[in-house]
């Protein structure tokens, strides 16, 4: 069941994304060569904490950090850790979760560490773009499988691997919600969107192909092929026209 918020909690949406947006912004300036992820997830606890929200994903299932910090071919879930410095010409991903009055927000970004080869700028690009070709289609009436289709034929006109053991997911009271949403699928399927329905859409992308693997920590998912993956993501509000951004400055 896909639940439809009123304005009430999409407001306080808006402000646990509000604190996510704070953080992503912040680090732009931080992400350099030889800062470590341990680093960029005590700016995003502070930043949260500051602002009266709760890092949602500390203690999720066992998770030990307020942020994941993804490098290079590790796509979504790298644990932060003081012994990784980055250098230049890395990728890393920053997804975090943040709470606010009991609702969350739930935002991904991947940042480039100093100059990246030409290849890892396509990446982000097209990555980047995906999420707003996906967004693009939102808007009450449309079928969920307009999103994802949007999303998949996108990326599929690079040919890059489209990571599919993974997916976006609605959000609200809870960091994972109904419904599931692929990064491919086809028109006119799926569920029927609704205005105040909240959506978590976040395409993660790799130079090949698609298929994970879990490291032994039991979190952190790269790609099999060593390859480098991208991912951006935005919590957004179904509107009668189009969407919102709750993610947001
Ligand atoms: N945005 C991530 C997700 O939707 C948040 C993961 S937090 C973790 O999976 F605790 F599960 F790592
Ligand atoms: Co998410």
């Amino acid at each position: 069941m896909i639940s439809v918020k009123s304005e009430r909690e999409i407001a306080l949406l808006k402000q646990a994304g509000h604190i996510v947006a704070l953080c992503l912004e912040a680090l732009k300036e931080h992400v350099k060569p030889g800062v470590t992820t341990y680093e960029l997830d005590q700016i995003c606890e502070k930043i949260i904490l500051e602002n009266g929200g709760v890092p949602s994903c500390k203690g999720y299932e066992g998770y030990p950090c307020t942020i994941c910090a993804s490098v290079n071919e590790v796509v979504v879930h790298g644990i932060p850790s003081k012994k990784q410095k980055l250098k230049e010409g890395d990728i890393v991903t920053v997804d975090l979760v943040a709470g606010f009055k009991g609702y969350h927000g739930d935002s991904a970004y991947t940042y480039k560490v100093g100059k990246v080869s030409p290849d890892k700028e396509k990446l982000l690009d097209v990555t980047e773009k995906a999420l707003y070709e996906g967004l693009s289609k939102v808007r009450e009436g449309v079928h969920l499988g307009d999103v994802s289709a949007a999303i998949g034929a996108y990326i599929n006109q690079y040919g890059y691997g489209i990571i599919d053991q993974y997916t976006g997911h609605g959000i609200g009271r809870e960091m994972h919600e109904d419904p599931v949403i692929f990064n491919f699928g086809t028109p006119g399927t799926g569920p029927v969107l609704k205005e105040g329905m909240v959506l978590a859409i976040e395409p993660m992308v790799s130079l090949g192909t698609k298929d994970v693997r879990i490291l032994k920590d039991g979190w952190t998912a790269a790609m099999k092929d060593g390859k480098p993956s991208a991912h951006f993501e935005h919590t957004v509000v179904v509107r009668k026209d189009g969407y919102e951004i709750l993610t947001t400055l």
